[in-house]
């Protein structure tokens, strides 16, 4: 069975040949004579275009077609020369597989974001998202490609899980537990030993502290799986539910860390680049202009390196009115951040060497005692897109900053573990694959670029 995309791609094989396709009504143009039906699988970024004689039997039913029609058509594909589209079908059968109603929701028009949003069920076929969803599928796949040829393993952390891998608790519970009668203890507070896993437990908010363990048996490895936080950001940027792509190398540091990023970020924007030429020239046109000229750029040129310090400094002296005041020490806004990647560097930057306070309990401390080995690459439009550091791997340094942020060291027993048998250096980071997305296609919203978002008060699909 044809789609069409092999029509396109196998053109010189097909043309002047009789072939069969099924598809959808993408538009249709009637004249008294003639029809012409844009006909679409998606499967490819153009549709087809299907010419319909009256001498067709059924011309009048094929007149009447509703968007969104499913037919099959049989015909001679020919050259159009000169014309718009460079191949046409000239159809001898149409026959009609599934009706569409008339009141279709997407008709011709273009059509707000938020609109589509209210129907993340049918946004997928409006050429929009039609690119956005194929891109998606293309950096996942440009991801496990350079990972692959690398030799790195690809590790499966788990979804459910009893640690905080990040110590912040922005977790979503997982439980059994009739939550609207639960068991209690003695001291009236929720008896968890009566739960499923016999303990509180969590959908996992990254998948490192696994990856880890497994990167201290198998060296390289990366894990790619969707990951859930329930900050209470209702942000353009934030969701919470979504992927993260975590490598950890072993017998690494901070440096090589910052070198594999930057190498798997060139490569990806390459990779889609070369893979989704339609798609990027419709971003290019309608979404962000200069896009595909910008990320050119990006793989052309290296990537600056920034020390947190450096930072704040530039912020400070900046002209620039901030709503969150700048001082060494706070967490960098999203403000900020952007500041620094579309303002003062115009490009992806990595910022290193963060305050202790404001970063997880499992970065490596450095020599001064203030700041930890964390990077973060900032890139211009999204801000944060990658998270990572050195992990601290000395045992008693790690032991204290559990318990220094309240949390269970029962819990990561097993972790600590890990820094008693072969504790080697070890480094990796995380990419909002979301973000990512964000990034390569200049959609402004993670609720476009995921299939079905889920965000603060939104679950609906
Ligand atoms: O910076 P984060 O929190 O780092 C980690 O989770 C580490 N465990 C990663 C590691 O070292 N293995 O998250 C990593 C990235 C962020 O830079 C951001 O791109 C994305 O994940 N991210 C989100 N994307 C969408 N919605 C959210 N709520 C996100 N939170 C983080
Ligand atoms: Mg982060």
């Amino acid at each position: 069975k044809l789609t069409v995309r092999d029509i396109f791609e196998k053109k010189s094989e097909l043309i002047e040949n009789d072939i069969e396709i099924m598809a959808w009504v993408k538009n249709l143009r009637d004249s008294k004579n003639i029809v012409f039906i844009e006909l679409s699988d998606g499967t490819c970024f153009k549709p087809i275009q299907i010419v319909v004689d009256k001498e067709l039997e059924n011309f009048e039913e094929v007149r009447k077609f509703n968007l969104y029609t499913g037919i099959r058509v049989f015909g001679k594909l020919v050259e159009t020369k000169g014309a718009k589209q460079p191949i046409e079908i000239q159809a001898k059968e149409v026959e009609l597989l599934a009706d569409s109603l008339s009141d279709y929701p997407l008709q011709k028009k273009r059509h707000t974001f938020e609109y589509l949003r209210t129907m993340e069920h049918l946004r997928a076929r409006t050429n929009t998202f039609n690119a956005v969803f194929r891109v998606r599928s293309l950096l996942s796949f440009a991801i496990h490609k350079f990972f692959n040829e690398r030799g790195f393993l690809y590790i499966h952390t788990p979804i459910i899980t009893g640690s905080d891998a990040e110590g912040a608790g922005e977790m979503f519970q997982v439980t059994t537990l009739d939550i609207e009668n639960p068991p209690k203890n003695e001291d009236g507070k929720v008896d968890y030993t009566k739960d499923f896993f016999n303990k509180r437990t969590h959908l996992t908010v990254s998948g490192q502290l696994q990856g880890e363990a497994y990167s201290l048996s198998h060296r390289n490895i990366y894990t790619f799986g969707p990951t859930f936080r329930s900050e209470n950001s209702n942000t353009a940027r934030h969701a919470a539910e979504f992927w993260m792509m975590e490598p950890e190398i072993s017998f690494a540091d901070l440096h090589d860390n910052i070198a594999l990023c930057e190498d798997m970020f060139k490569y990806i924007i390459s990779y889609v680049l070369e893979n989704a030429k339609d798609e990027m020239k419709f971003f290019d046109s309608f979404i962000e202009k200069g896009i595909i000229k910008r990320l050119e750029d990006v793989i052309s040129k290296d990537f600056k390196v920034m020390t947190y310090t450096e930072a704040v400094e530039i912020l400070k002296q900046s002209k620039e009115k901030f709503d969150y005041p700048v001082e060494w020490g706070i967490d960098l806004q999203t403000e900020h951040e952007r500041y620094i990647s579309e303002k003062v560097v115009n490009g992806p930057v990595f910022i290193i060497d963060y305050p202790k306070e404001i970063k997880a309990f499992y970065m490596r401390e450095n020599d001064d005692h203030k700041t930890v080995a964390a990077m973060d690459l900032l890139v211009p439009g999204v801000g944060e897109i990658v998270g990572g550091s050195q992990r601290e791997e000395r045992l008693d340094i790690l032991e204290k900053k559990i318990k220094d942020n309240h949390m269970k060291i029962e819990d990561y027993k097993w972790y600590l573990e890990l820094r008693k048998y072969g504790g080697v250096k070890h480094a990796g980071y995380g990419l909002g694959f979301e973000r990512m997305v964000m990034y390569l296609t200049g959609m402004k919203n993670i609720r476009d670029v995921i299939p079905f978002p889920r965000t603060v008060n939104s679950c609906d699909f």
